[in-house]
């Protein structure tokens, strides 16, 4: 982990306090001071604050619905942001795996774990995201095979990943994606000429949602591994 980022696990600095004191050459890595926020510390490794030892506290990761009209950035813009649904402390350390857009609901993940995170965003590593769909126009059946084979969204290189549509009824529909482009799911439909009208997310791999609007709760130790 980046040295920046242990103060902040590890005290009750802001961001700019921690920079502000690794610059001043304040913090000793193994006894030597480092003044490089992007240095690399280990488990293993000592790090000093004005000589007292810093212990880093564990990594938190949860879920939480969010309800449509809040904003998955951890400052409010037009509208709130989800992050102050969480009555912990010191929420805006975490991040979000995956950010919806403020009309779409459903399930969010937060981390203060970057290599978790990683894990379920990047494509490479195909994580699946369930989505329930509400369309404008009644789907045209041929939809589905398209979508299987990879649709060519505008400014983008490449077709989608292949992606799967189960039919609930002719304007609702649940869709399984493995990428997270911008406005993905929107810009999809729009693809083959119709439009999304409601989204909500309800499974990030194996992890569904399972709770009311507005509430959230830790993972439990399966489903963190789940993406270790
Ligand atoms: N795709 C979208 O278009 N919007 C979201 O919020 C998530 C996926």
């Amino acid at each position: 982990m980046r040295l920046d980022k242990f103060l902040l696990k590890s005290t009750e600095l802001t961001r700019s306090q921690s920079l502000e004191l690794i610059l001043a050459g304040k913090v000793n890595v193994n006894g030597e001071p480092v003044t490089v926020a992007a240095c690399q510390v280990h488990e293993n490794n000592q790090v000093e604050l004005a000589g007292q030892l810093l212990v880093a506290r564990p990594s938190r990761y949860l879920m939480l619905h969010k309800p449509a009209n809040t904003v998955c950035s951890n400052v409010d813009e037009t509208y709130p942001s989800v992050f102050n649904l969480l009555d912990i402390d010191r929420p805006f350390d975490l991040h979000i795996a995956g950010r919806l857009d403020a009309d779409t609901t459903g399930l969010v993940l937060a981390t203060d774990d970057g290599r978790w995170s990683f894990n379920i965003i990047t494509p490479h590593k195909a994580c699946r995201k369930v989505y329930r769909v509400g369309l404008r126009d009644p789907l045209a059946t041929e939809v589905v095979a398209r979508f299987a084979e990879g649709v060519q969204l505008q400014g983008e290189n490449g077709l989608t990943r292949p992606a799967e549509l189960e039919i609930i009824s002719p304007q609702e529909v649940l869709l399984t994606i493995t990428e997270g482009k911008y406005h993905q799911v929107k810009r999809m439909f729009a693809a083959v000429g119709n439009r999304v009208v409601r989204l909500h997310r309800q499974q990030v791999g194996s992890i569904k949602l399972d709770m009311e609007p507005g509430q959230w709760r830790y993972l439990t130790v399966d489903e963190i591994n789940a993406f270790q």
